[in-house]
C-alpha cells in the first residue's frame, strides 16, 4: 500500500441537516459514523470516470493486491458489498439445505442471512459479556454433525478468540469427521489486529469478509471482500461473483466448444460452469477504495485519540460501562458502544437517544439481537431466552458518535452531554 505523502486537510464540521417538508433546516446533527473523501479521492473517481473501462478492471485487480498486501492474505475477491461477500463466502464453502452455520446475535443481520441464502440454518451461540464478540464456549455447545461453518463477526473492531475457536473447530472436524468451515465477518475490523496478525490474514481462518460501506473504515459507496489463503477458494469465489462463469483457456470444461480443431482458444469463448452471480465491483468503486486504503492509518489513528478521550471521560461513571479491549488485540474501532444502566439514570433509551438528539448528535443501536428478529422468530423458531447475554447486552448498548473526521467541539459536545446524563 503506497504512503501517503500529502497533506490531508479536514473538511468543516460534519452534520446531518434534519429537514422539514419545505427543505428548511430544522436542526443539525453529528452522525453516530460517516465516510471522509477528498479531493484525492474525487480526482481517483474522475480519472476512472474519464477512462475506457468503468466496470470491472484493472483497478479492482489493482485495489485486491492492495487488500492483499495491507493484510497480508494470499488472494483477494472484491465484491460490489460485504454482504455479497458473505453470500460467495458460504457458497465457496458448499453450505446448503440440512447444513449448520454458527453465528453470533449481535451482528447486522447479513451475517446470519448469507446462510439462508443457501439454505442453511443459522444457529445463533451467545456472547462473551464482556467483549460481546461471539462466545467459544457457546460455540462448542452448539456445534455438531450438521455444523458446516462458524462465522464468528469481529464486533465493533475487536477480534473474536480466533485461536480457541479455530481450536474447537479443529476438535470437531476429527469427531465428525467432515470439513467445518470458519468464515471471519470482520466487517467492523479492517485495521485491526489479533496476537500480532493483521485482520484479513487468514490465519485462523479459510475466508475473512470486509464491507466498505460508508460507515466503515474505508468506503467504495457499497463494496466488499472476501480474503483467503486457498487458491480453490479463490477460483470458486472469482466464478460466484460473475455469474458462474470463467475464460480462462486452462479451466476449460467443454472443449468440443472453447477450442478450434487445431487446439487454439476460441477468442469469444465463456463457459458457464456453475451458478453465479453478478456481483462485481466497478472500476470506479475499487479506485475510490485504493485512494481510501492509503489514508486508512491516518483513519485508525484519529478513531483511537478520540476513544482516548472518550474512555478518560467516561472512567468510573457509575451508570455506564465503557469497552473493554483485551491485550491480544488491537481494535481499529468502528463502534464506540457504551452500556448504560437506564433504570439507574432514570430514563429510558428512546428517551436518552432523543435528549442527544436535541444536544446535537445523533446515536445508534447495534444491534437488535438477529435470533430476536421477526424473520428469524417466525422462520427459525428463534426467541427471546437464546442467547441471554446478547439480549441483556441489548436492552443497554447505545454507540455515540465515533469517525475520523469528528473536531474537538464534537468530541467535547459528546463527552458533555454524556457525562451530564451518566451523573443525574
Ligand atoms: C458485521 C456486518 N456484517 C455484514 C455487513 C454487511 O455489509 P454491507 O453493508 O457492505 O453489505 C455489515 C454492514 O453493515 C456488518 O456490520
Amino acid at each position: 500500500m503506497g504512503k501517503i505523502n500529502r497533506k490531508i486537510k479536514f473538511p468543516g464540521k460534519q452534520v446531518l441537516k434534519k429537514l422539514n417538508t419545505r427543505g428548511k433546516i430544522l436542526e443539525k446533527l453529528i452522525p453516530y459514523g460517516r465516510q471522509f473523501i477528498d479531493e484525492h479521492d474525487i480526482q481517483a473517481v474522475i480519472e476512472v470516470l474519464r477512462s475506457d473501462l468503468i466496470t470491472q478492471g484493472p483497478k479492482t485487480a489493482e485495489f485486491e493486491s492492495a487488500l492483499c498486501d495491507f493484510t497480508n492474505a494470499g488472494f483477494a475477491v472484491a465484491v460490489n458489498s460485504g454482504t455479497s461477500a458473505l453470500h460467495i463466502a458460504c457458497m465457496a464453502a458448499n453450505i446448503g439445505e440440512g447444513d449448520e452455520v454458527i453465528t453470533s446475535p449481535i451482528t447486522f443481520v447479513a451475517s446470519a442471512n448469507c446462510v439462508v441464502y443457501c439454505g442453511g440454518k443459522p444457529v445463533f451461540a451467545d456472547i462473551d459479556p464482556k467483549t460481546y464478540n461471539i462466545s467459544p464456549e457457546e460455540i462448542e455447545k452448539k456445534i455438531n454433525k450438521r455444523t458446516k461453518a462458524v462465522i464468528p463477526v469481529h464486533f465493533a473492531g475487536q477480534s473474536c478468540d480466533m485461536e480457541t475457536i479455530q481450536q474447537i473447530v479443529k476438535k470437531a472436524e476429527k469427531k465428525y469427521g467432515h470439513k467445518i468451515f470458519i468464515i471471519e465477518d470482520a466487517c467492523h475490523a479492517l485495521g485491526s489486529q489479533y496476537k500480532k496478525n493483521k485482520v484479513g490474514s487468514c490465519v485462523f481462518s479459510d475466508m475473512v469478509i470486509m464491507s466498505f460501506h460508508p460507515v466503515k473504515h474505508i468506503t467504495t459507496g457499497e463494496g466488499g471482500v472476501v480474503l483467503t489463503n486457498s487458491n480453490e477458494l479463490n477460483k470458486k469465489l472469482t466464478m460466484f461473483r460473475s455469474h458462474g462463469i470463467t475464460s480462462e483457456p486452462e479451466e476449460i470444461l467443454s472443449r468440443d466448444l472453447a477450442f478450434t480443431s487445431l487446439n487454439n482458444p476460441n477468442p469469444w469463448y465463456y463457459e458457464q460452469q456453475t451458478l453465479g452471480y453478478n456481483y462485481r465491483i466497478t472500476n470506479i468503486q475499487a479506485a475510490l477504495g485504493l485512494s481510501q486504503l492509503e489514508k486508512l492509518s491516518m483513519f485508525s489513528t484519529q478513531r483511537r485519540a478520540i476513544v482516548d478521550k472518550y474512555n478518560t471521560a467516561f472512567k468510573g461513571l457509575e451508570s455506564l460501562q465503557i469497552p473493554f479491549e483485551l491485550e491480544s488485540c488491537n481494535s481499529n474501532f468502528h463502534l464506540y458502544v457504551i452500556l448504560f444502566d437506564f433504570a439507574a439514570m432514570g430514563l429510558d433509551r428512546a428517551q436518552l437517544m432523543l435528549l442527544f438528539r436535541e444536544k446535537g448528535f445523533n446515536t445508534q443501536v447495534h444491534y437488535i439481537p438477529v435470533h430476536l428478529q421477526y424473520y428469524y422468530r417466525k422462520n427459525f423458531n428463534t426467541d427471546w431466552g437464546d442467547c441471554p447475554n446478547a439480549e441483556d447486552y441489548y436492552k443497554k448498548c447505545l454507540s455515540i458518535p465515533l469517525y475520523p473526521t469528528m473536531d474537538q467541539e464534537d468530541i467535547e459536545m459528546v463527552i458533555k452531554a454524556v457525562v451530564h446524563q451518566a451523573s443525574q
